[in-house]
C-alpha cells in the first residue's frame, strides 16, 4: 500500500508560526503535530519561511530523535527493552508483539494501522514488563494481556 496522500494546504498556516531559525524545531514539531511525521515534501517550504536551505532543515530532523521521516501507524506500539523488563520477561512481550502484529521493531504495518518500536525505558518500570499503545501504558504483560489489548486495537481499525 502506498503512503498516505499529504494535505499540503495545512502547511501555511503551520509556516506563519515560523520567522527565523530559532523556529525551526517548534515549527517541525507543529508539522508533525498535523502530518504524523515531517513530510519530505515540507523541507523546503519550512526552509523558504525560515530562510534557511532545505538541507539544513533536514540536518536538525536527523538529529532529534523525536522527529519522524516516514508516516507511522495510527497506533503506534512501544515495547521496552530496558533491564527491568529484561528480566520480567520483555524479550517475550516483545516476541509475542512481533509475532501478532508481523512487524519487526522499527516496521509500519502496509495498511499504516501500526508501527513496532522499542525503548530503553518507558519509567514505568515497576509495571514491568511493560509495553505502550499511543501513550497508554499497559503493565505486568503476558502473552494473553498482550493479545487481548492488540486486539481491542485491531478492531478499533474495523470501525
Ligand atoms: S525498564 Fe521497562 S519501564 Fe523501565
Amino acid at each position: 500500500m502506498r503512503a498516505p496522500e499529504i494535505d499540503l494546504s495545512k502547511l501555511p498556516p503551520i509556516l506563519a508560526y515560523g520567522r527565523t531559525e530559532s523556529d525551526l524545531i517548534p515549527l517541525l514539531q507543529k508539522v508533525q503535530e498535523e502530518y504524523g511525521y515531517v513530510p519530505p515534501e515540507t523541507l523546503t517550504p519550512i526552509g523558504d519561511q525560515l530562510k534557511i536551505p532545505p538541507s539544513r532543515v533536514q540536518g536538525v530532523i536527523n538529529f532529534y530523535a523525536m522527529f519522524y521521516t516516514e508516516p507511522r501507524g495510527r497506533n503506534v506500539v512501544t515495547v521496552c527493552r530496558g533491564t527491568a523488563c529484561h528480566v520480567r520477561g520483555g524479550k517475550g512481550v516483545l516476541r509475542v508483539v512481533q509475532k501478532i502484529l508481523g512487524l519487526k521493531d522499527g516496521e509500519t504495518s502496509e495498511d499504516y494501522q501500526f508501527t513496532l518500536e522499542t525503548v530503553a525505558c518507558l519509567g514505568a518500570c515497576a509495571l514491568s514488563p511493560v509495553m505502550v499503545v499511543n501513550g497508554q501504558v499497559y503493565g505486568r504483560m503476558n502473552p494473553k494481556r498482550i493479545e487481548t489489548v492488540l486486539v481491542r486495537y485491531m478492531k478499533e481499525g474495523d470501525d
